[in-house]
């Protein structure tokens, strides 16, 4: 079994001391369609800075879980595999590379008139409270030394200062050189399969962490999690979104230079098509529903939303948060009406676009939330259901099939991904009727990452 040794532990301390930077999805996308080796190259060489950092603010902080949390099994054993993806990333071996192309990579792209504009700055998150999460986005100094940079620096949310010098920049393109080494593509190649391991590796850490919460209640008698474990659990799977996002945008932009998707830049859609995701996560959450009760049809759900509307966003994270908040609809509905009912009431779907946000609606009648429970629906491992599923991270993923309900995380990881791209999400019930939630979505897309 690996173990971290003493010396990683120290350097993991040392990069802990460093802030992270923040990337607003406007960035992300500055890569453009086929970013070339050497824009690539550049953007692994500001990872292999930034996801360490970032590993290593978790693997601090899962140290010093208060209350004896940091000593549960679950706890240590995700802690590991931060610790050792922070290990496996700082080794990933560099390639020696002649005084030509190292002045080709450090050059910034001049003659490429199309894609010349600097990087975008990055605006004040506003789903963020000021403090809640730091972030710096001006830091101009690196991890491993070479640079001077002060560790107390503490930006704040990417407010909009953005001042972003050449070696923490996320998005550089290279110039426009037509002769990247092999060395440089058997990098990015070598780059990307380290991160596709990781990001496997850390596939069930939401589950495991859940685990670890379970055990510390079973062991200290809790019945609740106080405040301070809340705050913990929403800055470390908020972080998690944020490192999910890095990795997969960068794996995907690297096999995008072979198989290209129109309007895909890594996993992002610049036009995602909001009926398209809204109807595919109806259809599911009605599958599930069907399925878990039963039921020869589920409850309808009507949408109501523009055929042709897109704007820029991650699909996958908006089919996330509508598939949670439909099978939680669905359930209120036939749970309230009982399952052998034979009509039962419509559930709306409304999309609205504004200039600034997006917003989706989802009302059901499904007998609503007692307004003293609204604040529990937020909190982790809050759930209504009698018998939460079986908690077993090692189960076999192919055969995973997604629960109606029992975890406790449906809503508050939704409002996660919704306040990563600076949306939110909301929730208004009226108790014996039904309940509305409201999916903010922010067109902008110019707001920084909250981090921590
Ligand atoms: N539309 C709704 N109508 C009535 N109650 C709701 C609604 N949405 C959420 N709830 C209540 O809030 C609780 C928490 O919801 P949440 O989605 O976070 O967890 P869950 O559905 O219990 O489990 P899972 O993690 O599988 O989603 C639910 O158990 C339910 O009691
Ligand atoms: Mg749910």
């Amino acid at each position: 079994m690996w173990k971290a040794s003493d010396k990683l532990m120290a350097t993991i301390k040392h990069y802990a001391s460093f802030p992270a930077t923040g990337v607003s999805l406007r960035q992300m996308v500055q890569f453009g369609e086929t970013p070339s080796p050497g824009t690539l190259f550049r953007a692994s060489q500001f990872l292999s800075e930034e996801l360490p950092i970032r590993l290593a603010h978790r693997v601090e902080e899962l140290n010093h879980l208060p209350d004896g949390l940091n000593e549960m099994p679950s706890i240590k054993k995700v802690k590991d595999w931060y610790a050792q993806s922070f290990e496996e990333i700082i080794n990933v071996p560099k390639p020696s590379l002649s005084d030509e192309v190292k002045a080709h990579l450090i050059r910034p792209m001049r003659n490429h008139k199309k894609d010349s504009k600097p990087l975008s700055e990055t605006t004040w998150n506003p789903s963020i409270r000021e403090g809640q999460y730091r972030s710096s986005p001006d830091s101009a100094i690196t991890a491993n030394g070479k640079e001077n940079r002060d560790p107390n620096h503490k930006g704040t949310n990417g407010n909009g200062k953005a001042k972003l010098t050449l070696s923490r920049r996320y998005f550089v393109p290279a110039d426009d050189y037509a002769d990247w080494p092999p060395e440089i593509d058997a990098y990015n190649q070598r780059f990307k399969r380290t991160l596709q391991q990781i990001k496997r590796r850390h596939d069930g850490v939401v589950t495991t962490v859940a685990q670890g919460i379970l055990e510390y209640k079973r062991k200290r008698q809790r019945l609740q999690i106080d405040s301070s474990i809340q705050a913990f659990l929403d800055r470390f799977y908020m972080s998690r979104i944020g490192i999910r996002m890095l990795i997969g945008q960068h794996i995907a932009l690297t096999e995008q230079t072979h198989a290209h998707h129109p309007n895909y830049v890594g996993i992002i859609c610049t036009k995602t098509n909001i009926h398209e995701v809204a109807t595919e996560a109806i259809e599911n959450a009605r599958f599930v529903c069907e399925d878990h009760y039963g039921l020869f049809e589920a409850p309808k759900v009507q949408l109501i939303c523009k055929p042709d509307l897109n704007f820029m966003y991650v699909p996958g994270h908006l089919s996330h948060m509508l598939f949670e908040t439909l099978k939680n609809s669905l359930r209120a509905v036939v749970e309230t009406h009982g399952a052998e009912k034979e009509e039962f009431p419509v559930t709306k779907v409304i999309v609205a676009e504004g200039r600034e946000d997006i917003t989706i609606k989802i009302s059901d009648e499904g007998g609503g939330i007692p307004r003293s429970s609204i604040p529990l629906v937020w909190t982790y491992m809050y759930t209504t259901v009698d018998q939460t599923p079986s908690l077993d991270p090692d189960f076999d993923k192919s055969d995973f099939k997604a629960p109606m309900a029992g975890f406790g995380y449906g809503l508050p990881i939704s409002r996660l991904y919704a306040r990563y791209f600076g949306g939110d999400l909301k929730l208004i019930s009226m108790e014996g009727y039904g309940t509305d939630v409201y999916l903010h979505l922010n067109r902008l897309s110019s707001s920084s990452e909250p981090l921590h």
